[in-house]
């Protein structure tokens, strides 16, 4: 009796200890109590492993350009196993993905790695580059854009993509100005939140989707000279109003990650910047996912970097107390958190903190309850032909007609085309700078565009005129990597090929068709003035070829709209639209003036919200109404022309008295309108008056007083109406 007493006690012991162990393994449990469960089991070294971002090491002597098929070494397994790796980065493919995730199940605890990497704009099929996509202004695509790039990445073994970027970016030097969707804080908020349900869908953990990260967390399109990872220096007025709302949508739209950004923000490097990373986007915007430091960007505080911190122990302390939950690549967690804690530096609650964070991510991505990519189930849902067909759409809606004079564009059916620049038949390059992974191999070039669209093509690479062509489409602009991260410019006009191309065949006096590709707003005065069209092109992905050669040919209408300034000289650098005045005229000729002597027009050469339809579309009837919670704006559009139009219908308001001084100019609101030809509408831009505040220094201030505003088709144009808000 005794004896079964014993028995029973003990079993009932291995009972309760059976419950208890599959306590954070039962996906009917809410994810707290499953992540606090799991934290009570950990050991220390556990813990650090779950806050480390790693690179992979392969095994020695397998060579292959394409990581994904070079096997991870044993000694990384090794690793996994021992609990001491919580996230991988890159897109390691299944094989790999699936020997880790066995190693982790096999670890202690078994806690599955996190895979993030870069997929950005596409990955078997490439879209078109951010800023391109954001000259749509249609957050649906924005969406389905990720969407698509989540389905693609899932096949390369990625649970987490480090996207969508949503840095404002007003200085076109920089080069991650093609990352982002451009300069204005509204559109930039609809894109950031497009994105993030795009890439995570209705259901994050549903195996179709990634986890998304906001960044980079804040400020960086703001470094000084437009140099990339340069110093920011911002008024909390700025800050607030311009930089932040992206982020503060994204975090509203759920976004599961947010990555804090590798500059100083007024001194203090946003990688230990505990105001930011935990005073404003946990205690105010209520962030609730888990942050990760850009690649090595605790590291870079150091001594030889932003000098704020000396070593491991210090900057691993400060990072983590100041809330960055993980660390990438460069180890200063595991390094340095033991003797940190030792030293009393931090805390095991700052540890459990961070830890507890990623884990509750793990869960809801539904990592721990299907470890393991349905590779026939992602396969199935993945229809390359509907791909395409996105991308194309997407690079048609990217494309911005910037001036078409004695309407030579559309091109006459089966015209003689004399095409002419490298870049016209490159594929390559119009893949833009996020692009490793496209596997599309039949991408057709603007080339091969043009022939398909039953054009007869004569081309040379230089800028050779063929002298029987009826059309010059001359191809103009940069490479894909003189845009994108550390590709900062100081010069963003013409190269002097180019510019010398210009001149050779403006004199031919042949119709001038020129197309630029680039990944920033350059300064283009001279084709503005000499070419009788031009189209902005950026880098438009798998479809760059067709899409363009659609646009020219008529097959599709241009509808794009710019999301950037287009300044007519570098040293107009930074330009935007929505800058404050002075009290100074800013026109030369008018005394002491706000603008460059040497540089007359003080206004872009394209402005913020430009964009032509092969139709004309005119404007009338404009009026303005305000009611108890919104401001109203009316105007009849009428399409003049005998194509049909989309037209993007802006309204801008400038707050002219503020506590501080107001914007010109801000877009508050837009609509889209499709015309056929001669058809005109009513259309009402509806403006929340919600969207109208403004902060005077932290604080949250109404417009109220009096008011200006425009519906209008661009940022610089338009009738002003007035109207006072109580
Ligand atoms: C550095 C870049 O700043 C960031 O945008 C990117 O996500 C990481 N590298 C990882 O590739």
């Amino acid at each position: 009796m005794k004896k079964l007493i014993v028995f029973g006690a003990a079993f009932a012991a291995v009972g309760f200890a059976l419950a208890e162990v599959t306590a954070y393994k039962d996906a009917s449990r809410s994810v707290d109590e499953r992540v606090e469960d799991l934290l009570s089991r950990m050991t220390f070294e556990e813990k650090i492993g779950q806050i480390g971002q790693f690179l992979p090491a392969y095994q020695k002597g397998v060579e292959s350009a394409d990581s994904s098929k070079k096997p991870f070494s044993d000694e990384l397994l090794q690793r996994v196993r021992e609990g001491r790796i919580g996230s991988l980065i890159g897109a390691p493919g299944l094989e790999n993905r699936t020997r880790v995730q066995k190693a982790a199940l096999e670890s202690r605890l078994g806690i599955p790695v996190i895979f993030g990497h870069d997929m950005i704009h596409g990955c078997t099929v490439t879209t078109p580059i951010p800023l391109a996509q954001s000259c749509a202004w249609d957050p649906d695509l924005w969406r389905r854009t990720a969407e698509m790039t989540a389905l693609s990445a899932r096949l390369k073994g990625c649970d987490w993509t480090f996207a969508p970027m949503m840095d404002i970016a007003r200085d076109a030097r920089w080069g991650r100005i093609a990352e982002g969707a451009g300069q204005d804080p509204y559109l930039c908020s609809l894109w950031s939140v497009a994105q993030v349900r795009g890439f995570q869908g209705d259901d994050v953990a549903d195996g179709f989707h990634l986890a998304a990260c906001a960044k980079h967390f804040v400020g960086y399109g703001a470094g000084e000279g437009g140099r990339d990872y340069d110093a920011v220096e911002m008024s909390e007025g700025t800050f607030r109003d311009i930089y932040l709302p992206p982020f503060a949508s994204a975090v509203k739209a759920g976004v599961l990650t947010v990555m804090p950004a590798f500059h100083s923000f007024n001194g203090v490097p946003c990688a230990v910047n505990r105001w930011l990373l935990t005073d404003v986007l946990r205690g105010e915007l209520g962030f609730a996912g888990f942050t990760i430091s850009d690649w090595e960007a605790i590291a870079e505080c150091d001594l030889e970097g932003h000098g704020v911190g000396d070593g491991p122990v210090e900057l691993g302390a400060m990072a983590l107390n100041a809330g960055m939950d993980m660390s990438m690549v460069d180890a200063y967690y595991e390094k340095g958190l033991k003797a940190a804690l030792a030293e009393g530096r931090t805390t095991m609650k700052e540890i459990d903190e961070a830890v507890r964070r990623v884990l509750s991510v793990k869960m809801r991505i539904g990592l721990f309850d299907r470890p393991f990519v349905d590779e026939e189930a992602v396969k199935a849902k993945i229809d390359i032909k509907k791909d395409l067909a996105v991308a194309r759409e997407a690079a048609v809606r990217s494309c911005v007609l910037l001036k078409n004079e004695k309407s030579v564009l559309p091109l006459a059916r089966g015209a003689k085309v004399s095409l002419l620049g490298k870049l016209a038949d490159d594929a390559d390059h119009m893949q833009g700078c996020w692009s490793s992974f496209y596997e599309v191999q039949e991408n057709a070039t603007l080339r091969q565009g043009l022939e398909a669209a039953g054009f007869a093509v004569s081309f040379d690479a230089g800028y050779a005129v063929d002298a029987s062509a009826d059309v010059v489409v001359a191809v103009f602009g940069e490479g894909a990597w003189e845009s994108g991260e550390a590709h900062s410019r100081s010069y963003i006009g013409l190269k002097p090929d180019q510019l010398a191309a210009v001149d050779a065949i403006k004199a031919t006096g042949k119709p001038f068709v020129a197309v630029v590709f680039s990944g920033r707003p350059l300064a283009i005065p001279e084709l503005a003035e000499k070419a009788d069209a031009v189209l902005e092109g950026w880098f438009l992905g798998s479809c760059a070829g067709e899409a363009v050669a659609d646009i020219l040919s008529g097959a599709a209408e241009p509808s794009g709209r710019l999301t950037v300034d287009f300044p007519r000289t570098t040293g107009a650098c930074p330009m935007y639209y929505n800058r404050l005045p002075t009290g100074r005229p800013s026109q030369v000729g008018g005394g002491m003036v706000n603008c460059y002597i040497d540089s007359e027009i003080p206004t872009p050469l394209y402005p913020f919200g430009f964009g032509l339809s092969y139709s004309e579309i005119a404007y009338s009837d404009e009026s303005v109404a305000v009611t108890d919670d919104a401001v109203v704006f009316t105007a009849t559009v009428a399409n003049k022309g005998d194509r049909p139009a989309v037209e993007t219908v802006q309204a801008y308001v400038r707050d002219l008295v503020g506590v501080v001084s107001r914007p010109k100019r801000e877009l508050k609101g837009f609509e889209k309108v499709s015309l056929a030809p001669g058809e005109s509408k009513k259309v009402v831009v509806s403006v929340p008056r919600e969207r109208l505040v403004y902060h005077a220094g932290a604080e949250k201030m109404s417009a109220t007083g009096k008011m200006h505003g425009w519906i209008a088709s661009d940022s610089i144009s338009g009738k002003r109406l007035e109207f006072v808000l109580k």
